[in-house]
């Protein structure tokens, strides 16, 4: 058996993941990665529209600090996430574009002199400084007050990641490709590293380490229309579930993007909408003002994909073979900015839809695209449950994100929470040793092989993997979707209790040997469906709305009741999940209130519960305008 050490190991080389390890690395110590696709694959590369950092350079940006990024960070969140993290995150986020931009990152800067811009399909005129010139510039995004997303073109997380990438090289980590971890090594207590089968020779192998930190991404995949590559499949979740004492935080809270094209559900950016796109219904009319008079387009997303439903639900969608949809419409923006800004829509609309931009609207509609839900942790990226077991960037629920995460704040939260935890690693390795028990590593490895030896030979039982994870992807698309209801989510909880047990009886129709895709999917099936009843159970015992959580039977945000985070544990033998609450955040800079956008009813929180967890924060009066 093949055994590696290392001080660090990594579970996932995106953003995230080779941030960490960086930070480990600069500080001495060695550091290792894995990753299913080779690095500059890893689905931190497919994002666009660019990364939010309030550097206040660009002229639509003047005025902005990070008490205003906080602000919009929280308000965005519906109040649903860890202000203390919101905090760490807005206020570190600048130094880490300008350290990106000194490792290599080609961020566009601003150019000084008479532009313009569009809002609302209208053409505004705007100068910028000529004392800025060169400095880092920022588009607009949704739910902000101020343009705040620095970018390269449309292809921002494309360009960090070769970057991150090259950086991991010069700092001498080793970044394993086709390498999938399948179990944590752990004694209940601490974690000491994982089983890992080479996607290459279908071998295990062993990584110990004295920290290890999941950094896989989200699971979008386990829905059957997501913006997200295949790699997306929550591999990370549910080797740290699986141990039972690891709990996923706010399984419920999961993004829907409003502008997935119609039928792939690829991305186009939001940054189509931020340099002044807009959304159009059958009869090739703006509706979003209608909705949202102030934001229109710019809303939040859990507020643009609920609008976009509404209003295709009020017959306005465009009917096709491939179910309704509405416009995307960037044809104003003009070819010179498409064919620089947007060149990564531009390709995809040619190569996927066979669309020109510049003279065709764009089908789009609401698809998964983010799980604010994650392995939980502290706000040092300490895993609950386990020592030596950390998590960042989309795997963890860190929690700056609550229950909607804002536009380009989560490509952001990769890098700079990958610099805070992988600062936490360093501190937690210096002077730590540990030990390593040869007889549990053995039997870790052995039940691994079980597994794997079981599926193989036939002996779980002989239903189809593909068939089992399609129903699965289906129950979610139907119960825990933009709209979410009892009846729909119970209906949901009882089909996936029969998926469950249907997971546990899969066979192979390949042989299962080698770099075997179907094994692969096989040995995490009933882990995935466990999140998947984590996700509807969880949303359907939370009776309120809150940011992308939309109870059509509950349509008040109840402060009073919910003003909580779900943690939901697998206990072992267990056929549900267990729900236990944990209050949303320590202390409130920013007391809740309405979000300025959005609509709905809230029910307040006990005034004498807010005023007791309130502090005192320059950010008081700013956040009380709109
Ligand atoms: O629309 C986008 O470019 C996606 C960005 C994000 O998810 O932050």
């Amino acid at each position: 058996m093949q055994t590696h050490f290392s001080d660090l190991l990594v579970i996932g080389a995106g953003l995230a993941g080779e941030r960490v390890a960086c930070e480990a690395a600069q500080n001495g110590f060695t550091a290792t990665c894995l990753s299913i696709v080779p690095a500059r694959r890893s689905h931190s590369s497919a994002a666009q529209g660019g990364m939010q950092a309030s550097l206040g350079n660009c002229a639509m940006g003047e005025g902005d600090n990070s008490d205003v990024h906080f602000i919009d960070t929280v308000k965005g969140s519906d109040w649903g996430c860890d202000q203390e993290v919101a905090r760490l995150f807005a206020d570190a986020a600048p130094i880490e574009m300008r350290r990106l931009a000194a490792w290599g990152v080609p961020w566009n800067r601003v150019v000084p002199g008479k532009s313009f811009y569009f809002k609302g399909g209208e053409k505004f005129e705007k100068y910028e400084k000529e004392e800025k010139e060169g400095l880092i510039t920022a588009r607009s995004f949704g739910g902000t007050a101020k343009w705040r997303t620095c970018y390269t073109s449309d292809g921002t997380g494309h360009a960090v990641m070769c970057t991150m990438d090259n950086r991991c090289a010069q700092l001498g980590i080793n970044v394993f490709d086709k390498k999938e971890a399948i179990s944590l090594i752990h004694d209940g207590d601490t974690c000491k590293g994982a089983v890992v089968r080479c996607l290459r020779t279908g071998r295990l192998e062993v990584f110990l380490a004295k920290a290890t930190a999941i950094c896989t991404g989200g699971f979008g995949r386990i829905y059957k229309a997501t913006t997200n590559a295949v790699i997306c499949d929550g591999g990370g979740h549910v080797i740290a579930h699986d141990t039972g004492v690891v709990p996923i935080g706010n399984p419920e809270s999961i993004q829907f993007h409003p502008t997935g094209i119609v039928p792939t559900d690829i991305l186009v950016t939001e940054g189509c909408r931020g340099d002044g796109g807009t959304l159009l219904d059958v009869n090739e009319e703006r509706f979003m003002h209608i909705y949202e008079p102030e934001k229109a387009e710019l809303a939040s997303r859990d507020v643009v994909s609920r609008r976009m439903t509404e209003h295709m639900r009020a017959g306005k969608g465009v009917k096709s073979p491939y179910g309704e949809h509405l416009w995307l419409d960037i044809r104003h923006l003009g070819d010179k900015h498409i064919s620089t800004k947007l060149r990564e829509v531009d390709e995809i609309c040619h190569h996927f839809l066979g669309v020109d931009p510049r003279t065709q609207l764009i089908p789009v509609r609401p698809t998964q695209h983010y799980t604010m839900a994650g392995i939980r942790t502290d706000k040092d990226g300490a895993v609950y449950g386990l020592k030596g077991l950390f998590s960042a960037g989309e795997a963890a629920c860190w929690d700056m994100h609550g229950f909607n995460r804002l536009g380009g704040n989560s490509l952001a939260e990769t890098v700079v929470a990958g610099g805070i935890i992988g600062a936490k690693i360093v501190e937690f390795l210096k002077g730590h040793e540990t030990t390593f028990d040869t007889a549990s590593i053995n039997d870790a490895v052995n039940k691994q092989k079980k597994r794997i030896d079981d599926l193989v030979a036939g002996r779980c039982g002989h239903l189809n993997v593909y068939q089992v994870r399609n129903e699965m992807q289906e129950a979610l698309m139907k119960g825990c979707f933009v709209f979410r209801n009892q009846k729909d989510l119970e209906e949901t909880v009882q089909t996936l209790q029969g998926t469950l047990e249907k997971s546990r009886k899969v066979g192979l129709v390949s042989d299962g040997a080698g770099a075997n895709f179907e094994l692969g999917s096989a040995l995490k099936l009933e882990g995935q469906v466990k999140l998947a009843l984590c996700i509807a159970q969880a949303a359907l015992q939370r009776t309120e709305s809150r940011g992308s959580h939309n109870r059509e039977d509950f349509p008040e945000r109840n402060d009073q009741d919910w003003l909580n985070r779900t943690l939901a544990y697998w206990r072992e033998g267990a056929d549900m999940p267990e729900l236990v609450y944990e209050d949303t955040t320590p202390l409130f800079e920013l007391p809740p209130g309405d979000r300025g956008y959005g609509g709905g009813k809230i029910i307040p929180a006990d005034a004498k519960y807010v005023k007791e967890r309130t502090v005192k924060s320059p950010v008081t009066e700013i956040g009380k305008k709109k």
